[in-house]
């Protein structure tokens, strides 16, 4: 797998991919905004285009794209370009692995979340039924090309949240990585500054992922935020307003940082960094409606859990996590409301 900066490596990569036929993926957003942008460096390819948004990442979105795949005569070298965000990324991705067993894609992100987490990894994947996720794939594109250009068109709330997952790696990372997170506001990161974190957040996604691609062990880490994130996501996208992934990871972080300090060993110094961080970027979260016994029920459903219990990833000491850790239904609802009294 390759891994590009620049619009301008797209012939190259093109080249030594050699598909028969290209498709670029995208939704009307990335069809306005994102597609102009490589026309030039593509010279020939049949577009497909789908509805932006969560709420299609689904199987009949699935359906419409093998249609079409069909229709326009893919064969197995074929190349799909998914141009887009995390959803097109994630479906993309998925029709891609089980069109004919497997065709090539590459993923070309648009946004920040994108950029830094869903084209990386080779998770793919679509909602089922009530849950995010659920049906899904291992598949690696042949190459992802990274552009910050994208980023000029993307609403303001969008940067943001994915500065949640940005701020998750540098945690992770330990050291001094969330030093310039707690030093200014992520809306007032200059370009160079907005590149420098792509890169080391890809960097560090790529080597965590490369030691464990299927999440067997180390790869659990960058999980870190998400059970109680994904659980908020879902909720708010089955009984309230949709929420973005990263603001539904930035509460799940500030949630489970509670929890490990209160009743793990999490620094009181490293539990006042995401306080810090939480509080200089967002704005009170508006939970009052949240029913937190539906939120335990479907963080039940989360993939990580075994048997009956939730297990989670939490902070420990300074810099470091700990994974699978069983955590109580008292100790969550704490967490929770802790976040919602914020
Ligand atoms: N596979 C993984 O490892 C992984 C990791 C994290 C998140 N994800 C998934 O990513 C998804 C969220 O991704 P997202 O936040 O990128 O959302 P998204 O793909 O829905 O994109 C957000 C919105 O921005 C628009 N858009 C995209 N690029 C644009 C641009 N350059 N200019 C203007 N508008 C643009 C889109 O059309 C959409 O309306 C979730 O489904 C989540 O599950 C996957
Ligand atoms: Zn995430």
């Amino acid at each position: 797998m390759q891994i590009k900066y620049g619009l301008n490596s797209l012939p190259s990569l093109l080249k030594s991919i050699g598909a028969t036929i290209v498709f670029v993926l995208v939704d009307e957003h990335t069809s306005k905004h994102c597609l102009p942008l490589i026309k030039k460096h593509i010279p020939v390819f049949t577009k497909i285009s789908i509805k932006s948004g969560e709420s299609n990442k689904n199987l009949q979105t699935c359906e419409k794209v093998w249609q079409t795949l069909i229709q326009k005569n893919a064969d197995r070298h074929s190349l799909l370009i998914n141009l887009g965000g995390g959803v097109i990324n994630d479906l993309g991705a998925f029709c891609a692995s089980v069109y004919m067993r497997g065709i090539q894609f590459m993923n070309i992100p648009t946004t920040l979340l994108a950029m830094v987490d869903a084209s990386i990894g080779g998770k793919t994947g679509i909602d089922y039924l009530a849950y995010k996720n659920m049906i899904g794939s291992f598949a690696n594109p042949e190459a992802i090309c990274i552009d910050t250009i994208f980023l000029k068109t993307l609403p303001a709330p969008q940067l943001l949240s994915a500065s949640a997952e940005i701020f998750k790696h540098a945690i992770l990372q330990g050291r001094n990585e969330s030093k310039i997170h707690l030093e200014k506001k992520f809306s007032t990161f200059s370009d160079d500054n907005i590149l420098s974190c792509i890169k080391k957040s890809v960097k560090y996604k790529l080597s965590i992922v490369a030691s464990d691609p299927k999440e067997a062990g180390d790869r659990k880490k960058l999980n870190l935020g998400h059970t109680i994130g994904h659980a908020l996501e879902s909720y708010m996208m089955l009984y309230h307003k949709p929420m973005l992934h990263g603001e539904a990871v930035a509460l799940g972080l500030l949630a489970e940082a509670f929890i490990a300090h209160s009743d793990f060993d999490l620094d009181y110094n490293e539990f006042l960094k995401t306080v810090f961080w939480y509080d200089l970027n967002f704005k009170k979260p508006s939970l009052e409606s949240v029913n937190l016994n539906t939120l335990i029920k479907l963080m039940r459903k989360d993939k990580k859990n075994r048997s009956a219990t939730i297990r989670m990833v939490l902070p420990v000491g300074r810099g470091k996590v700990r994974t699978d850790i069983e955590v109580t239904e008292k100790q969550i609802m704490d967490g929770l409301k802790f976040v919602m009294a914020f």
